[in-house]
């Protein structure tokens, strides 16, 4: 099948949280991460099939969907998943606070890599426990990675739990078997619980290999609880399905107590187009990966040939250019470039002050449009 990542689609009085906050207004939005391609079609024609059954009550995965995704993690990644090690859940930031609840007690503390993606930074508060941020390091401007001797300097007793994005929003990059390897012995050597969301896992753009972080050895699997969803990689988030992987029993328990009571059930429609995303969207994700690399590459290159003062680095994975904009003397960069009529995410969110990030997952038509906007904010300042 021929799919068309081309049309763009009106997305106005849909009440998206992307398109909304502008309507009315011409600012054209790239800051939340959702694409504008409608899902696959094998996924709108498998929710059709669910709405013409006309009844939606509590829904359960079935076996097909549970093998469904077991066979992805095996097919696509080489990780033997169980079952039982499965844990659904109606969104991944709702994972990502379990998570935070589930390890340690209140006062403990929660380590993370910055800039990172914002609920990372806001979990660990709301679960009353301390947030201990280190800032990752830019290896010769161009490769983003972790800074092991402040990490070391950063630990302490009560550092129970490290929040790992993997791939990397905002930075972009897909790290190796050698940093995760290094990062999972950290945790291990400090008792440190390595929490590891993957969601953007299925989005490398680059011939690089994603290994799941608890694929890399079982006592690694012990201490890890994984985070996915086909949420970012189907353009699904509004369907609200994603799911732990947690082999240890004990973890766990205490993740499935944590949640206890609070987090809701996954609906009829998040499991359908869970299914059929991971069962039949295969050769749509890859037409997908051909079209966003094209379009990273577009970013990539207007950056470096349009865009006096402002920096970014290779971008392995994900829809997201982490643009370093400090170099223009902007005070609130965001707001003038929505005064250029364009919408970006701010990275004082990301604990990344000075850098915006685009979002490139979009029609060509609509990408060239927001890099003509960000020029214009960008000239104006000569
Ligand atoms: C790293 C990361 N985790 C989680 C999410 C959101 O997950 P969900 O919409 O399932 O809560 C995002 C969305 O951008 C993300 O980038």
């Amino acid at each position: 099948m021929v799919y068309d990542f081309d049309r763009a689609i009106d997305r106005r009085a849909t009440g998206s949280e992307k398109w909304g906050p502008f309507e009315g207004r011409d600012v054209l939005p790239m800051p939340v991460a959702d694409m504008d391609f409608p899902a696959p079609p094998e996924v709108t024609d498998a929710l059709r099939r669910r709405v013409d059954h006309g009844i939606f009550g509590y829904a359960q995965p079935t076996a097909d969907l549970v093998a469904t995704v077991t066979g992805m993690c095996a097919e696509r990644y080489g990780w033997k998943v169980e079952p039982k090690w499965i844990v659904w859940l109606p969104g991944l930031v709702s994972g990502i606070n379990v998570t935070c609840r589930a390890v340690g007690m209140p006062g403990d503390a929660v380590m993370t890599a910055v800039p990172v993606y914002p609920p990372f930074l806001t979990a660990p508060r709301n679960m009353k426990r301390d947030l201990v941020t280190v800032p990752l390091r830019c290896e010769g401007g161009t490769r983003w990675t972790f800074d092991w001797t402040e990490l070391e300097r950063a630990c302490t007793p009560k550092t129970r739990l490290f929040l790992l994005c993997q791939p990397h929003n905002p930075v972009g990059r897909v790290f190796d078997r050698g940093e995760i390897e290094r990062l999972a012995a950290f945790c291990r050597e400090r008792n440190i619980v390595l929490c590891s969301d993957e969601i953007h896992c299925d989005l490398v753009l680059d011939d690089i290999p994603h290994v799941p972080t608890a694929a890399l050895s079982p006592e690694i699997a012990a201490n890890t609880i994984t985070l996915m969803a086909p949420s970012k990689t189907f353009n699904l988030p509004g369907l609200g399905c994603a799911f732990a992987i947690i082999p240890d029993p004990k973890l766990r328990a205490a993740f499935n107590q944590a949640k206890a009571g609070i987090v809701p059930q996954v609906t009829v429609f998040g499991y359908a187009g869970c299914e059929a995303a991971y069962a039949r969207g295969e050769p749509w994700r890859r037409a997908l990966i051909r079209y966003l690399r094209a379009n990273r590459d577009r970013v990539l290159s207007f950056v470096r040939e349009e865009l006096p003062g402002v920096e970014t680095t290779p971008i392995e994975a994900t829809y997201l250019a982490w643009l370093d904009v400090r170099a223009l003397g902007l005070e609130d960069p965001v707001s003038h470039f929505i005064d250029h009529g364009l919408a970006l995410s701010d990275g004082r969110f990301f604990q990344g002050p000075g850098y915006v990030r685009l979002n490139f997952g979009c029609p060509r038509e609509t990408l060239e449009e927001g890099l003509g906007r960000l020029k214009a904010g960008v000239d104006a300042l000569r």
